[in-house]
């Protein structure tokens, strides 16, 4: 899809007051908390994403709009629970949805809840509806190519930093790689755009770190 079709979807969608303004206050929010994998850039790449997959996949973008710019508040609102923040995002975003109905909402909120699919570490729950396999697939593209090797080791930064032992290493990063490969996407534009994104190569990239990692991961103290 031509970039700027993208652009015009996503500009007329914001044009509603009432996403425009959950727009402003997530952007305001995650701002404000500064993270380093999950702030707002993030956020910011996987609306565009999902504007383009939800626009050619026909899905519902008043429920795909809000889900996709909702779907990390969890980080903010509950710093200390990462590995939750489906969970708590589901359950805070009602708070920012007071336009939407009752039955729109709890659409919404089931697309924050699926959106990390079978992600190793999480609940497990995949997006069953067309508009939470659009919001999860948007967020997994972030995954893939250049930007996905990129993003990975920052969300490794961001979650080493609060202390989780894994992601202080670069054995760590093989295995974050591997589990990339494994990522399942759910509709056929996602994949497209994954297909497009196949460089570098994660199974390729984490043998070639194992590889240059050995030299002194084998190497033992003698003392
Ligand atoms: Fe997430
Ligand atoms: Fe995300």
């Amino acid at each position: 899809m031509d970039h700027h079709k993208v652009y015009a979807t996503l500009n007329s969608m914001l044009e509603q007051p009432r996403l425009q303004k959950v727009y402003q206050s997530v952007r305001d929010a995650f701002e404000a908390h500064g993270n380093v994998g999950h702030g707002w850039e993030h956020v910011r790449r996987v609306i565009v994403n999902a504007a383009w997959i939800g626009s050619e996949e026909n899905a519902d973008l008043d429920i795909v709009m809000p889900a996709i710019i909702l779907h990390d508040i969890g980080f903010v609102t509950h710093p200390d629970q990462p590995k939750q923040h489906p969970e708590h995002g589901a359950a805070e975003c009602h708070r920012f949805l007071d336009a939407w109905t009752e039955e729109q909402r709890v659409r919404i909120a089931q697309c924050i809840l699926t959106h990390k699919a079978a992600y190793p570490g999480y609940a497990g729950l995949e997006p069953q509806s067309l508009e939470e396999r659009v919001v999860c697939d948007a967020d997994q593209l972030d995954k893939f190519g250049w930007i996905g090797v990129t993003q990975m080791i920052k969300v490794y930064v961001e979650y080493g930093i609060r202390g989780l032992e894994r992601y202080k290493r670069h054995s760590g990063i093989v295995e974050g790689l591997r589990h990339l490969s494994k990522i399942r996407l759910y509709t056929e534009t996602g994949k497209r755009i994954a297909a497009e994104r196949s460089e570098p190569a994660h199974l390729v990239t984490a043998r070639r770190l194992e590889e240059e990692l050995s030299l002194s991961e084998n190497w033992r103290e003698a003392f």
